[in-house]
């Protein structure tokens, strides 16, 4: 989540020097961006059509058997923040990396408005088109989002078996109000823009950036008593003990609403945790199934 002072951070990009070295003695883990990994090969060159739109994704280690895992990225970035887990994940499960729609190698229309049920729906009709029945949701941020609007969804509700809900949220004030103060946050806004004019080189990342500060400005807007409607005995709500994104307290706030979940809370991480720890991260998700 990153908030409507997006905006302002994308105007700003051109004068601000965020890559900067940073003169500190320390580096915790938490404060630390790594670099993007990279997805594990082959990277797909198909997408699914979708109402107006391409959808990418990617799927992995087919053979195995059991339930795919459906990998859902966070907000501006797209699934090769997960590449580092996705390697670990897909040596034993069959894994399906998506880029949500305008993210990554997806495209979006002009006059799309995000919403987390559109990105829910999309991701249920891209697995239908697949042929999968049942499903395993990741989903980090945004698309722990996504994944709770999924939740909420009785159709697409009968395709997850589980789902790990990392840094998730359900209203727009569940937002730290200094993340965009971090030093974290402009050098991954920054970096994202990078990204992004390589996997899409005709579009425009202001453009798309905008959308997305609009829905994290605006949703989610659920109630403790919508939430409380999931079927918590499949919901695994995991949480960094640093984050600078969401506040510290709402992954114990959303274990408590959804009767029957569990909570794992991540350590020496923060809203970055499958780039800062992807071992722990994997482990995590494991541990889960
Ligand atoms: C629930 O998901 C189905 C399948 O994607 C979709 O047709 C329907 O519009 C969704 N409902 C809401 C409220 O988003
Ligand atoms: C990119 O999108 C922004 C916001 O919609 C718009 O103001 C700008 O003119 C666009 N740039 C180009 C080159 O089309
Ligand atoms: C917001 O994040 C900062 C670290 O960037 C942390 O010190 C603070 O406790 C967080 N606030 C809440 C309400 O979680």
């Amino acid at each position: 989540m990153l908030s409507l002072f997006l905006l302002a951070s994308l105007f700003s990009l051109g004068q601000s020097t965020p890559l900067a070295p940073r003169q500190t003695t320390t580096t915790n883990r938490w404060e630390t961006l790594p670099d993007t990994p990279a997805l594990p090969t082959p990277i797909n060159t198909a997408t699914f059509s979708h109402e107006g739109t391409s959808l990418w994704y990617q799927k992995y280690n087919t053979a195995a058997t059991g339930t795919p895992i459906v990998m859902i990225h966070g907000g501006l970035g797209y699934s090769a923040y997960f590449g580092s887990v996705i390697d670990i994940l897909s040596q034993t499960h069959q894994v399906i990396a998506v880029d949500r729609r305008g993210h990554g190698r997806s495209t979006y229309n002009a006059d799309d408005v995000f919403t987390f049920d559109m990105f829910a729906s999309d991701t249920y009709s891209l697995l239908q088109s697949e042929g999968v029945t049942s499903a395993v949701f990741v989903g980090w941020s945004d698309g722990a989002a996504t994944t709770l609007a999924a939740l909420m969804n009785s159709t697409i509700d009968a395709m997850i078996t589980k789902a790990f809900v990392f840094a998730g949220f359900q209203s727009v004030s569940d937002s730290n109000t200094t993340f965009t103060d971090t030093a974290i946050y402009s050098t991954f806004v920054s970096r994202c823009a990078t990204e992004y004019a390589t996997l899409q080189p005709s579009a425009n990342f202001t453009d798309f950036a905008t959308k997305v500060a609009t829905l994290e400005g605006t949703l989610p807007d659920w109630s403790d008593a919508e939430l409380a409607k999931i079927d918590g005995s499949k919901v695994m709500i995991a949480g960094a003990d640093h984050d600078e994104a969401v506040n510290l307290a709402v992954p114990a706030h959303l274990n408590s609403v959804i009767t029957g979940s569990q909570l794992v809370m991540l350590s020496d991480v923060s809203h970055f945790a499958p780039v800062q720890d992807p071992v722990g991260f994997a482990a995590a998700v494991e541990a889960f199934l």
